[in-house]
């Protein structure tokens, strides 16, 4: 039986509102959403829905920055939330499971030479030959990324576009060979010209690297084009999920034929020019 890379099980989460002291529990922005992506599907999970419909929530619970009010998430095989709390230590976490943010500009900071981040995660999360010598692999990192070392070094944020630098934090990602990666919304700051080459490493990365990606967005068409296995979800629930072809040409669910008809460019044919 094979180990299923991501498995979310009845998973619940409702942010407390109001007042100083803990004030009470607030509309359900998970309300019991259970999902897995098998090996046997592939290696891409999209997440679509609607502003609100709880995909940032899900994303930042199996990354673990924020608790489940209940529910389980395991990545290949092993359990990191139990009944809504935390299992493993945050260094198996990071070797398990790596963040892509929105906004790749906020993943670094202003002063340190972007480097310096990636050298960082070497030496806090590689073995003893990554310690003393974390050079190797953060030129590896950057090379599946399609960037050369010299292209990056004692350079700050601000000599990089933003899909540059997405790209360098997909590298960062990368340094602790997680078998998972979750990346929220990670082309919508992107210049839209560029959008395709950063998706278009994902899948490289996917099939190369054998890493699987939980990939959001509010965009059917990448999602479709990227993904092997797809979840909609509308008001913290999931209401379509499997394989993409089978949810866009045939959707269950009104909330999906909206979406679909909200888009305006894309015909039915899903050819991504
Ligand atoms: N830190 C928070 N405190 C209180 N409520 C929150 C918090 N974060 C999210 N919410 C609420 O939880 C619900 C789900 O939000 P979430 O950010 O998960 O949605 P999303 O699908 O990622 O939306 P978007 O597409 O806009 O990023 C929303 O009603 C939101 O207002
Ligand atoms: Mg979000």
């Amino acid at each position: 039986m094979t180990q299923p890379i991501l498995e979310v099980s009845n998973l619940r989460k409702a942010y407390r509102q109001g007042g100083l002291f803990g004030g009470s529990a607030g509309p359900a922005a998970l309300a019991d959403v259970s999902l897995a992506l098998r090996p046997e599907d592939g290696k891409v999970l999209s997440i679509v829905g609607e502003s609100g419909s709880g995909k940032t929530t899900l994303a930042r619970i199996v990354l673990r920055l924020v608790t489940a009010d209940s529910g389980t998430v395991s990545v290949a095989g092993q359990t990191i939330v139990a009944s809504g709390a935390r299992t493993v230590d945050n260094r198996t976490l990071r070797h398990l499971v790596q963040p892509i943010f929105q906004n790749p500009f906020e993943a670094f900071s202003l002063q340190l030479p972007v480097e310096e981040y990636l050298f960082r995660t070497a030496i806090n999360l590689g073995d003893a030959a990554m310690r003393s010598n974390p050079k190797p692999a953060v030129e590896d990192a950057l090379t599946a990324v399609g960037l050369g070392y010299a292209r990056i070094a004692g350079k700050g944020i601000r000599a990089f576009s933003g899909g540059e630098l997405q790209r360098i934090s997909i590298a960062r990602a990368l340094i602790a060979k997680p078998r998972l990666i979750v990346a929220d919304e990670p082309v919508s700051m992107v210049d839209a010209s560029l959008r395709m080459t950063i998706v278009n490493l994902f899948k490289e990365l996917s099939e190369q690297l054998g890493v699987a990606f939980v990939y959001i967005t509010h965009d059917l068409s990448t999602a479709y084009y990227l993904s092997d296995v797809m979840a909609i979800m509308r008001q913290g629930e999931l209401v379509e999920f499997g394989r993409p072809e089978t949810i866009l040409q045939s959707p269950r669910n009104d909330y999906t034929k909206a979406l679909l008809d909200a888009i305006p460019t894309l015909d039915r044919r899903w050819s991504i020019g």
